[in-house]
């Protein structure tokens, strides 16, 4: 599958749709056709309880998916290699069930203002539907995996509420090393860290 781009110097253009293969779900860049499945997501408690930026009216998701989430992933996947410390470098990618076609969360890595640089993180969430079913940690490595072998990132961060269980397992499970705690605006997190080189060791 192909889509148009529009950009500044060559007008529209066209590559290949950006994904990446998992067991049983595909990473694959947001569409803005994605734009009722992922508004459907942010309706969820479940999800943005956990998750409150992502709160929004239909009409701003449509906005912020074209005017940001759209251009932003295009700059991303253009920079490959080197996406390293650029605050508009942000991926976000659908976690998409290969069995139906369907869009049951997303996955994202950009920078984390809070976090002492170098400061990309991972981040993700998943529908109430489909959890449990390790779809996350697929994602989660997934993702892990392309970005130490295809671009110029070192490290990856991530954080979690202390009490949020699912979240901080998908990290562990993943690899990640406690590096302590944090508190960003009033609330504890626990904060993890994985270089490049200690990925490498657990292949
Ligand atoms: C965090 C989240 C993405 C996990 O998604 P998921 O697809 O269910 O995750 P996985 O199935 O890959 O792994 C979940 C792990 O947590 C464990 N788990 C879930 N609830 C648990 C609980 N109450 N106590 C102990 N372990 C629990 C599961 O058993 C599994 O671990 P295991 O494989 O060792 O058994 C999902 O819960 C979610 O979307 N939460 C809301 C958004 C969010 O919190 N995002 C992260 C912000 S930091």
């Amino acid at each position: 599958m192909s889509i148009s781009i529009v950009t500044k110097e060559e007008g529209i253009s066209s590559r290949k749709v950006f994904e990446i293969e998992c067991k049983d779900i595909i990473l694959r860049e947001f569409l803005l056709e994605d734009l009722d499945a992922i508004y459907a997501l942010t309706l969820q408690p479940e999800i943005t309880d956990f998750l409150p930026d992502w709160i929004a009216i239909k009409e701003q998701r449509r906005e912020w998916l074209i005017k940001y989430e759209l251009v932003e992933n295009n700059e991303f996947i253009e920079a490959v290699p080197n996406v390293t410390n650029i605050n508009t470098y942000i991926l976000r990618l659908g976690i998409i069930l290969k069995e139906t076609n369907e869009l049951i969360g997303w996955i994202c890595s950009g920078l984390k203002d809070e976090l002492p640089p170098p400061n990309r993180e991972i981040g993700y969430a998943i529908s109430k539907y489909y959890r449990g079913k390790g779809y996350t940690t697929q994602a989660a490595q997934g993702l892990t995996k392309y970005l130490f072998e295809n671009t110029n990132i070192d490290v990856l961060n991530a954080i979690a509420l202390t009490h949020n269980t699912p979240s901080n397992r998908v990290i562990q499970k993943c690899g990640f090393h406690l590096n302590g705690n944090i508190q960003i605006e009033n609330h504890e997190y626990y904060y993890y860290k994985l270089s490049k080189s200690e990925w490498e060791k657990c292949l």
